[in-house]
């Protein structure tokens, strides 16, 4: 394994690290690994301190290992295991993230060649793409060398997966109209594998014309897309859609494309609510709970992996909406209802959310002031509507209702008691209390559920949300395969 030795360097060096190290909670090699990988990036540094790094990184990677992980393998390996990957990457300010992209992929076991474009050499170098990808960079249609040791051709048949990351509005014009006049748009042409291209583009130029048509020409033609996302833009004050997916978004995505599981639950519409509500009580304050969104987050992924066009509607959650899933967000119960009921009909519906049971009677428009002597306000309540029971009666009931119950005591009476009122078929019931003191299911990572139904009670050993999830997810593709579509 490669290993940098702190004790060599520069006194001031040293100190820096050593600074930088404890500031983000890193040892002073990772720290030192992930300046080295900002500096080739052209983030940080003069020319000379880039030659001097640069060094570094070549003593590096000239030993046996590739490129370092600082994940263990092992946690994350699956999928991707022995997979090939070919990422074309364009010429954008997100090709930086490309090069996490790169260690994420192997990180799981899979191989990654690269094939960079002119532009996207301005933005990062083939020298640390092909440091961490532990392989040749390709770069040129015309190489003699390249050409006669591997060739467009099988550069592009041999992968399991071609990934476009970043994809800018220029590749996506080429792919679309069949131009191949470079390596990466000549690649393209000549796959007979599946495409991924993660776009990264300026708000405006991804809202033309000419390339909302390009899009729509694509997706037709087969190609999977992942992002853009909402967001700021790295080179501007601008914000809106254009910003490249993260790393992690993208691998998901490629798992999801390389995933050649049995998909049960393709065809199906499950509508999955997840996280809390808030109630304003003014502009500023609020009435909420706990709950993270961690569960119901999990559920919808689970249940997209098995194939299902997952509708999630989330409350406010600190957590990213799961990748591939279309999200609606809203605030309030009121919100979440009227989502929820849009989205009829669905074949299943899931109710994960810890939706307010109350809401103020009206919010104030204003800010309430504290007044002296007056006392604290007195709010004047009105209770939400219920969502899983409306839908459990609806004219439009899905097939399967599925419904949490979230309780601090006779967890599985109260649980038959919501199957029958709510008109769920299942009902996940959890202990929300917590009274060692740990984190407790809401927040924590760990659940422990009893599935009731009118068949009786199952209980499920302790397990990660992760776990949960997919095993509910398995449970529900079990029961809708009794339904006939
Ligand atoms: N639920 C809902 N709309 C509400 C309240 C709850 O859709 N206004 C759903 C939850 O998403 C969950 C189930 O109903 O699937 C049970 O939620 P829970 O909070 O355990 O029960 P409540 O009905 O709120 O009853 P209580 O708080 O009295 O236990």
């Amino acid at each position: 394994m490669a290993s940098i030795t702190i004790r060599n360097l520069d006194d001031e060096v040293k100190e820096l690290l050593r600074r930088l190290a404890a500031e983000n909670g890193r040892s002073m090699e990772d720290q030192a690994r992930v300046m080295i990988r900002a500096a080739v990036e052209g983030q940080f540094g003069s020319a000379g301190r880039i030659d001097q790094i640069e060094k570094t990184l070549r003593e590096l990677t000239s030993s046996q290992s590739p490129a370092t992980p600082m994940v263990a393998v092992s946690s994350v390996r699956g999928i991707l295991s022995g997979k090939r990957i070919l990422l074309i990457i364009g010429g954008g300010i997100a090709a930086y993230k490309a090069l996490d992209l790169i260690r994420r992929l192997r990180e799981r076991g899979a191989a990654v060649r690269v094939v960079m474009t002119a532009a996207a050499q301005e933005f990062v170098t083939t020298l640390s793409a092909g440091a961490l990808s532990a392989d040749h960079v390709f770069t040129e249609l015309f190489d003699r060398q390249d050409e006669h040791d591997i060739g467009h051709i099988r550069l592009s048949r041999e992968a399991d997966l071609l990934v476009v990351a970043p994809a800018t509005a220029d590749l996506m014009a080429k792919l679309a109209n069949g131009h191949a006049n470079d390596l990466a748009s000549t690649v393209l042409i000549a796959t007979d594998k599946r495409v991924l291209m993660a776009p990264a583009m300026n708000p405006k130029m991804w809202a033309h014309p000419a390339v909302r048509r390009n899009r729509s020409m694509l997706g037709k033609d087969g190609v999977a897309f992942v992002g853009p996302a909402k967001g700021e833009m790295a080179e501007s004050n601008e914000v809106g859609e254009g910003r490249m997916a993260e790393p992690l978004e993208i691998v998901a995505a490629i798992e999801a494309l390389l995933d050649s599981r049995p998909k049960p639950l393709a065809g199906r519409k499950i509508i999955v609510t997840s996280g809390p509500t808030h109630e304003p009580i003014d502009p500023v304050r609020y009435i909420a709970n706990r709950s993270s969104g961690k569960q119901g987050h999990a559920i919808a992924a689970a249940l997209a992996r098995l194939g299902a066009d997952v509708r999630l509607v989330s409350g406010p959650v600190g957590i990213a909406d799961p990748a591939g899933i279309a999200t609606l967000h809203v605030e309030t119960a009121v919100e979440m209802k009227d989502a929820v009921e849009q989205l009829l009909p669905a074949d299943a519906a899931v109710f994960v959310a810890a939706v307010a049971d109350w809401r103020t009677q009206s919010s104030a428009g204003e800010k309430i002031k504290k007044m002296a002597g007056e006392g604290p306000p007195a709010l004047q309540m009105v209770e939400n509507p219920d969502i899983l029971a409306g839908v459990g009666h609806h004219k439009k009931r899905p097939m399967l209702v599925v419904g949490f119950a979230a309780e601090t005591q006779d967890l599985v009476r109260n649980a038959e008691a919501k199957l029958a009122k709510k008109g769920a078929d299942l009902i996940v019931a959890n202990d929300v209390s917590h009274e060692d003191g740990s984190p407790g299911v809401m927040g924590g990572d760990r659940n422990k559920v009893r599935i009731v139904s009118k068949a009786g009670v199952e209980e499920w050993p302790e397990m990660s949300k992760d776990e949960v999830a997919t095993r509910l997810a398995a449970l529900i593709a079990e029961r809708l395969k009794t339904v006939v579509v």
